[in-house]
């Protein structure tokens, strides 16, 4: 295939040449964001899967680096988390050193003694990041499944706290919460779900502590990533609100409702997923990668010759919305010079009567165009990519997709970025998102408004 340049986009982190899928081992240690990832170092397709290395200071422009863990060919190096393991609980550093140590999920293959098993694992690193090594233990958690996978380890307690892990019984459509006191044994606490959206398998979970804004009140999000089944199709991301106390997730808000539009999600979108938080960030902020595609078509997206994209950086907030219910909102971190990427403010009408299209489009008749439409009545905003450019490299790709307006208020506030070949929609700051991937022919750069004519 011909190279696509003008699909790269600027601020949403690709690989060179490769395919990559979920954030991998988020964290920030002295001054740096270490973004590791699923990768397929000799292809850009799904493969053997290494983690592959990128690395920022500022949250937009990030280096991509050697393979940091690498597949062997007994072991797949499946999704997984990294710590600063700054009380040198693991025993891994020397005097003066700080061992980073990765926990991933070692999926063994035919190769291997143990085909199809599923089983942590740890590699650390002395040199902060650069090169790692794997721990002669391996696995350090092994139940003997074939679908516990994706491990996100963090610190819970101060002084006196102990290592946590959330991982998935991922057919099983189950949380499992484990603790340790030196990340090589761990302990099974507890167990969530099913619950919500189970119309898939449960993956790449994430728990952490969020302040409801303005109350000095905290609570505990959990984050569940699942496919296919998601609300937009396929793949997505869910949440929930609720508390932990070092042992057990108790959501708040709990549906019994049959329907995915009466759960929370995390994007609205079809290309959101996977997404998880990177430990330690500074001054507390939670700050999310997701992996901007869809397992339904992510291995025939039409760029070359890398395949696929991470969100943009994320900072989650929890706030009280007028309907009495804590919501999730998200903020885009945004490159502050001009690059490929837009930014388009607009304040588009809502209230009853009110129904109108927000047009991407370009010079170019043909080049592509995205319809963003906000229907006031419905209380509904749909983005519609069916004609955004390449659409027919696979069936499920086209699509219109429909998110509430979960803001009361009028007119509603769009935040719209588009990289090349990544559509993010903030809705009402941030409050509901759309991620979409997008293949125009030629870039997206103009934006009008008009009366929607009645689908
Ligand atoms: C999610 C996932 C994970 C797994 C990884 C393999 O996209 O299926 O559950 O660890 O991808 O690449």
């Amino acid at each position: 295939p011909a190279a696509t340049p003008h699909l790269r986009p600027s601020a949403h982190f690709t690989a060179r040449d490769t395919w990559l899928n979920d954030p991998n081992g988020l964290l920030h240690h002295a001054g740096v964001y270490h973004l590791f990832f699923q990768n397929n170092s000799e292809g850009n397709i799904w493969g053997p899967m290494s983690w592959g290395h990128a690395t920022s200071t500022d949250l937009v422009t990030w280096s991509e680096h050697d393979v940091a863990i690498a597949h062997t060919p007994e072991e797949n190096v499946f999704s997984g988390s990294a710590v600063a393991d700054v009380r040198n609980t693991a025993g891994f550093a020397g005097a003066g050193e700080t061992a980073l140590v990765a926990v991933y999920t070692s999926a063994y293959t035919s190769a291997s003694r143990r085909p199809g098993v599923q089983a942590q694992s740890l590699a650390y690193s002395l040199d902060g990041g650069v090169t790692w090594t794997r721990y002669a233990g391996n696995p350090v958690l092994d139940t003997g499944s074939s679908d516990f996978r994706d491990p996100k380890v963090f610190w819970h307690g101060g002084d006196e706290g102990r290592w946590i892990m959330v991982a998935v019984e991922a057919q099983d459509r189950q949380v499992v919460i484990y603790s340790s006191p030196n990340l090589l044994d761990w302990t099974l606490e507890s167990r969530f779900g099913p619950a919500h959206a189970v119309g898939g398998m449960w993956e790449c979970p994430d728990l952490f502590p969020l302040e409801v804004r303005g109350t000095g009140e905290t609570r505990w999000v959990l984050v569940v990533s699942l496919n296919p089944g998601a609300i937009a199709g396929g793949s997505g991301t869910q949440y929930f609100v609720g508390d932990f106390d070092g042992s057990t997730f108790v959501p708040e808000r709990q549906s019994d409702s049959p329907h995915l539009a009466d759960y929370d999600w995390l994007d609205y979108g079809r290309d959101y997923y996977a997404a998880v938080s990177f430990n330690d960030a500074p001054e507390g902020r939670r700050l999310m990668i997701g992996w901007a595609s869809n397992w339904d078509y992510a291995n025939d997206t039409p760029t070359h010759p890398w395949r696929s994209a991470m969100s943009l950086v994320r900072e989650l907030e929890l706030v009280r919305c007028s309907d009495g219910v804590l919501r999730v909102t998200q903020e885009p971190q945004l490159p502050t010079d001009a690059t490929r990427l837009q930014v388009f403010d607009v304040q588009v009408p809502s209230a009853p009567g009110d129904r109108t299209d927000v047009v991407l489009g370009s010079d170019d008749p043909h080049g592509g165009r995205i319809t963003i439409t906000v229907d006031g009545d419905e209380r509904t905003i749909t983005c519609d990519r069916s004609r955004s450019g390449a659409v027919d490299f696979h069936p499920a790709f086209s699509s219109a997709d429909t998110a509430p307006l979960l803001s009361a208020g009028t007119p509603t506030h769009l935040k719209i970025v588009v990289d090349a070949s990544i559509l993010e929609v903030y809705v009402d700051e941030g409050l509901v998102t759309l991620t979409q991937q997008i293949f125009p022919h030629v870039p997206l750069t103009t934006v009008r408004l008009e009366p929607s004519s009645p689908s």
